[in-house]
């Protein structure tokens, strides 16, 4: 497990200028991001805000469903060895579940969108169905494709805020994506987002 330093609370970039500079970025230099910066991003997509329990997004029936894998690639974030991480939201860490760059086969996987692939990290947001559904049945559905929005949007933002850019990428083949990031059999990739420094 890798410990991720604490994300901080405060920034120096307004929420209304983050929503006015947000744009999906598709073009990346290929300058790593730091560990600081990583963990920021994890926070916001999916981390702990108080010791209840209560995470940066909502949730409902506070069921939580939302997983996040961040493929790293080769230098990609200073002081973090190449491979897919697992992001342990209660403990804010990391689990290394793959030890090689899959940001190229990401990219063939979502339909040779091979820009993705120049970004030096790219999150996953993925989801098991069954921790909303058990409860809330088929609607769950509903309720969790919601919540990776909320996640994805908190990421956009916090990347902007961070001086950072992040691509959004719906289209890709599920079966394919899983496969490459070697993902259990019940999360369910829903977004993939590249971050880096925008070229
Ligand atoms: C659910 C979703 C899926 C998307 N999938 C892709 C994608 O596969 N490839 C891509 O280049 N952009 C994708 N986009 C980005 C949109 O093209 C983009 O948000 C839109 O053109 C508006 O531009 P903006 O985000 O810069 O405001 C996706 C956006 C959303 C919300």
């Amino acid at each position: 497990m890798f410990h991720l330093p604490p994300p901080r609370k405060r920034g120096e970039v307004s929420l209304e200028e983050a929503i006015t500079r947000r744009r999906t970025v598709r073009s990346f230099l290929p300058d790593a991001v730091d560990l600081s910066e990583l963990s920021q991003l994890l926070w916001s997509t999916n981390g702990l805000v108080d010791p209840s329990g209560r995470r940066a997004i909502p949730s409902a029936g506070a069921l939580y469903p939302l997983e996040v894998y961040v493929a790293v690639g080769r230098e990609g974030v200073k002081g973090l060895e190449v491979g897919v991480y697992r992001y342990v939201v209660e403990d804010h860490a990391l689990l290394r579940t793959l030890d090689r760059d899959v940001r190229k086969a990401l990219a063939q996987a979502s339909l040779w969108q091979m820009w993705m692939a120049e970004a030096p990290i790219t999150f996953a947001l993925c989801a098991e169905y069954k921790r909303t559904t058990v409860k809330y049945r088929e609607r769950g559905l509903r309720y969790v494709m919601m919540e990776v929005g909320h996640a994805a949007q908190n990421l956009f933002l916090q990347a902007v805020c961070l001086g950072l850019g992040a691509g959004i990428v719906g289209a890709f083949y599920d079966e394919e994506v899983k496969s490459v990031l070697s993902l259990p059999e019940d999360h369910e990739p829903l977004l993939l987002m590249p971050v880096g420094h925008p070229a």
